[in-house]
Order: C-alpha cells, then structure tokens, then sequence
C-alpha cells in the first residue's frame, strides 16, 4: 500500500482529531500504510516514534475530543533546508509520499514549499548516500493535501475552517452567562473575543447575541465613535435594558490602526457614562474543549476528501486543499487560497478595509 501521513501544525482547534481520525480510516480502508507525524513538522524533522505507524483502533475514542491528540508545534527547524533534508529522510525511509496537513496558512505554505523542493532533497539525500538509488527513484513524488483548522475562519476559499463552529458556541455560552449577572447588577460587559486579524467570531457572536456593539478589525471604527457608542448605550439604558454586552475582537482597530482594546472601551464607557463597567477576555477557552457536532463531522469529512484527493493525484497534480464550499467539501488548488488569504492580509495593511473583505468573499 501506499504510504501516507497525517500531522497537525500550527494553533490547534476543535474537531482536528475527528480530522485526523477520518484520514486514518480512510487510508486504511483504501489500501495504505498510515502513520501519524506527531509535534507537526517538528516531529517530521525529528523522526523516531514521532513518526508511528497508526491503526484502526488508534483512532478511538478521539472524535469527541478538543485540540490534537497527536500534538501540534511552530517549528523553527523546519525553515532551515538541514531541517527539511532531515524530515525528507524520515519520510522516504518510511516509504510516506502523501501527506495530510491539517494547519493554518503558515503551515499549509510550509507543505507546498517542501513538496516543490522535494526533488532537490532527494538528490542531495541520494548524494550524501542517505538514501538509496531505488528509493531516489521509488519515491520520487511527494503529494500534499490540506485542510484548515482555525478557529478564527480567517482562510480563503473555504465557508468555515475547522474549529469555528465550536468556538463560537463556547462564545455564545459564556455571553449568556455573562448576561445573567449583568442583568442583575445592571451592569455593562466588555467581552474580548479570538480574532487577531479576522472578525468573524466576533461579528457572527454579536449578532447571536444581540450585542449593543461590536468592534472587529475588517470595519475599523471611525473617529466620532466614541459619541456613537455613549449614545447607544444610553438610549438602550432609557429604553429599559437593564444591561449591554460589547464585543471586541481582539484585532481591532480604529482607521489610524490604533487598537481599540477593551481596557480603552472600558474607559470611555466609565468616563462618559458611570456605567458600571466589567471586562471579560475569553482567551483560549474558545480553542478547547469539546468540539461541536459541526465540527466533528467538518473533520471527518475534509478528511476522506483529503485522502481520496492523494490516492487520484498524478506527478502533475498540484497541492490541494479541501474546503467547504455551500455544503460540499471540494479541493482547491492549495497555493491559490494561500495566496488569497495573504492578499487579504496586505488589504488590511494597507488599511484597504473594503478590498480585504471582498478578497475574503467566495468568489
Ligand atoms: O488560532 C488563532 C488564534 O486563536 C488567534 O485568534 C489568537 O490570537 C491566537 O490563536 C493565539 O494563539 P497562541 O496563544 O497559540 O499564540
């Protein structure tokens, strides 16, 4: 059978493991020889009992589960070209030329750039008589398929990345328990939300939530936003809400590209209003724990898409990466989105906010 690896990279997010689970049975059932890379790219530079070999029953038991259970790291080794002749090594001493990455769009660009190298270290592995002649020729393809997890949807092409679904319901959770207080003291509740360059899980929580307010970096608020805000607030308070809920995303901005933070809205609603004002920062509460429904079956099905994505590839097939587009998981050329996504990142650097947010649009 063909041999094939999975690996998690970057931050984590609910719902890999069911990602991860799924290309395991998927590869089995199709006729491969799966491995789990653990640490990511750290454990494929690495090698030893990083790389393992993975069976039906490995997978157990982990689809309900938050974060990765095979481990995920930011690897500095793997940027260096010793690094990638080493990871290069432990695959085809293994017989692995498919790989599964499941990461950001850091880690997905990290992938493409090894699988264009991949020749190159191969002959240089050939060279230093680390490898052999038969397995120079053996394994001279090396095939990528991503997928992204992330709980922040901050990724190009795809309708939701892997891990939103379950971060915002963590979201909406703690807002509904931060409702409940707040109403009784009649107080006002800052919540600062994940999002360093997205804000789609603040946005898509404030209007679950019916947030008084929601700052995110894609909409920077203008200069008289401090009066729009006391103004709203207090026509709520007379209106006779006994509380308000104001969401920040922890990238937000105003249009100088000044952060606005909860510590500074809290400070104008105090200043202005007397409000009796609390601040709450969820923080990496919404990375872990369980993953949701969504989530799990996100995973799994990404996952068998990715596999089947490998098994079809081609010399000349270009790495892919499976999104969902509507309610179907597609692959598209991996490099494509990745760029996208980067394009989408120089919009907001340039404080090109409308460009950022068409870029990041389906079509
Ligand atoms: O997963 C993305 C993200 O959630 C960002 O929104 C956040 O800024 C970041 O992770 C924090 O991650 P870490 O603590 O791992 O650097």
């Amino acid at each position: 059978g063909k041999g094939l690896a999975v690996f998690t990279s970057g931050g984590d997010s609910q719902g890999m493991n069911a990602a991860v689970r799924s290309v395991v049975r998927m590869g089995i059932y199709l006729g491969c020889k799966v491995y789990f890379i653990r640490e990511g790219y750290q454990g494929m530079v690495d090698g030893g009992d990083n790389i393992e070999e993975a069976n039906w029953s490995s997978v157990s038991s982990i689809i309900h589960k938050g974060g990765t259970i095979i481990g995920s790291a930011r690897c500095m080794d793997f940027i260096k070209r010793e690094g990638r002749l080493k990871a290069a090594c432990n695959l085809v001493t293994r017989g692995i030329t498919n790989l599964v990455v499941i990461g950001g769009d850091g880690s997905l660009t990290g992938a493409n750039l090894f699988r264009q190298e991949w020749s190159s270290l191969l002959d240089e592995l050939l060279e230093n008589n680390r490898i052999t002649k038969d397995q120079r020729e053996k394994y001279k393809y090396l095939h990528i398929a991503g997928m992204v997890g992330s709980i922040d949807n901050d990724f190009c092409g795809t309708d939701m990345t892997i891990g939103t679904d379950s971060a915002l319901h963590r979201i909406i959770e703690a807002i509904d328990a931060i409702v409940s207080t707040a109403y009784s003291h009649q107080r006002t509740f800052i919540m600062e939300v994940m999002g360093r360059h997205c804000g789609y899980l603040a946005l898509v929580a404030a209007l679950a939530s019916e947030a008084d307010q929601v700052f995110i970096p894609e909409d920077p608020v203008p200069n008289n936003w401090v009066e729009k805000l006391c103004k709203r607030l207090q026509q709520e308070r007379r209106s006779g809400q006994r509380l308000n809920i104001i969401i920040v995303a922890e990238g937000a901005i105003d249009r100088e590209g000044k952060p606005i933070t909860a510590e500074l809205v809290k400070k104008v609603v105090v200043e202005n209003l007397k409000q009796d004002t609390r601040i709450t920062v969820l923080g990496h509460v919404q990375r872990g724990g369980s993953p949701s429904a969504f989530d799990r079956i996100l995973g799994c099905r990404m996952g068998a898409e990715a596999v089947m994505a490998l098994m079809e590839a081609t010399p000349e097939t270009e790495a892919c990466v499976v999104t969902l587009d509507g309610n179907q998981a597609v692959r598209l050329p991996l490099m494509d989105c990745v760029h996208r996504t980067k394009a989408v990142a120089k919009a907001m650097a340039d404080k090109n906010w409308d460009l950022a947010v068409q870029l990041r649009g389906r079509s």
